[in-house]
């Protein structure tokens, strides 16, 4: 079995009197493609966040390669190869798709404040780098044509898009989609599938919430279920599709 890439252990996250993510422990192995599901205000979100250091957890740990990572701001998280996109998206939408995704190339090549001050050779020659990598990120996702125009002018399942070339122009380890296919058509989500499968094979380890059943069950390789902010259920799509508990949660009570 590949390693651990990423541990969570027992954690909890609280807003006042809010239990919003419960005493959580999971793994992610290398190589995986994991999914979160629950309901409306479950803690999917809450989650990521405690995992990409947006929010500091009340209690417990999470480890990335074996470290403690718990404590870590966003930035640190992604210097080491966590990067994620925003169930609402969270780009600039005054700057151009280019100028957004060069922002995640930034996160892993800083280039050095010295030389981009005295604009030295190295500042070029970097920033020639991180154009590559972006436009490289944006053919990946099959967007090369948009690189000029402005985010804000697009269409919201284009700017999804442009979110996740972002994350992926960081070069990641860990990439976390908060909902990448809400409000792509049947055709983009066709086609979003084949791209989360080939960033995968590319060495990406993928944990994605998703509402859609038909992608989350057609790409996810283990499923978490949660309710309430409680884990509920951990397995195959196979196995979680049988739980009485996660029954119970999709066809309602009544
Ligand atoms: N910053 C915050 N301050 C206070 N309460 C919050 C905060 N973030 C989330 N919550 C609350 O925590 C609970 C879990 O919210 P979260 O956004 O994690 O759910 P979710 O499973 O992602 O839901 P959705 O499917 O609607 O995206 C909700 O009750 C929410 O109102
Ligand atoms: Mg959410």
């Amino acid at each position: 079995m590949a390693e651990v890439l990423l541990s969570v252990d027992n954690i909890s996250k609280n807003f006042g009197g809010l239990i919003a993510v419960d005493n959580i422990s999971f793994n992610i192995r290398v190589g995986q493609i994991k999914a979160i599901i629950g309901p409306n205000g479950s803690g999917k979100t809450t989650l990521f966040n405690l995992i990409s250091g947006h929010y500091q957890p009340s209690s417990g740990s999470i480890y990335f390669y074996g470290f403690n990572i718990t404590k870590w701001p966003a930035w640190k998280s992604a210097s080491v190869g966590i990067s994620r996109t925003f169930q609402n998206l969270a780009l600039f939408t005054n700057m151009s798709v280019i100028e957004n995704v060069l922002m995640g190339v930034h996160l892993h090549t800083k280039a050095g404040f010295l030389s981009s001050i005295f604009r030295l050779p190295a500042f070029f020659k970097r920033e020639k780098e991180a154009r590559e990598i972006a436009i490289e990120k944006l053919s990946l996702l099959g967007i090369s044509d948009i690189a000029e125009k402005k985010c804000g002018d697009l269409p919201f399942g284009l700017q999804r898009l442009v979110e996740m070339a972002r994350a992926l122009a960081a070069e990641p380890r860990l990439l976390l989609l908060d909902e990448p296919a809400s409000g792509l058509d049947i055709h983009d989500r066709n086609r979003l599938c084949e791209i989360i499968r080939q960033i995968r094979d590319e060495g990406v380890t993928i944990l994605m919430v998703e509402h859609d059943m038909n992608i989350t069950m057609s790409l996810a390789e283990e499923v978490i279920v949660l309710d309430s902010g409680k884990k509920i259920c951990e397995g195959t799509p196979k196995e979680i599709q049988r739980d009485p508990e996660v029954i119970r949660i999709y066809l309602g009570e009544g």
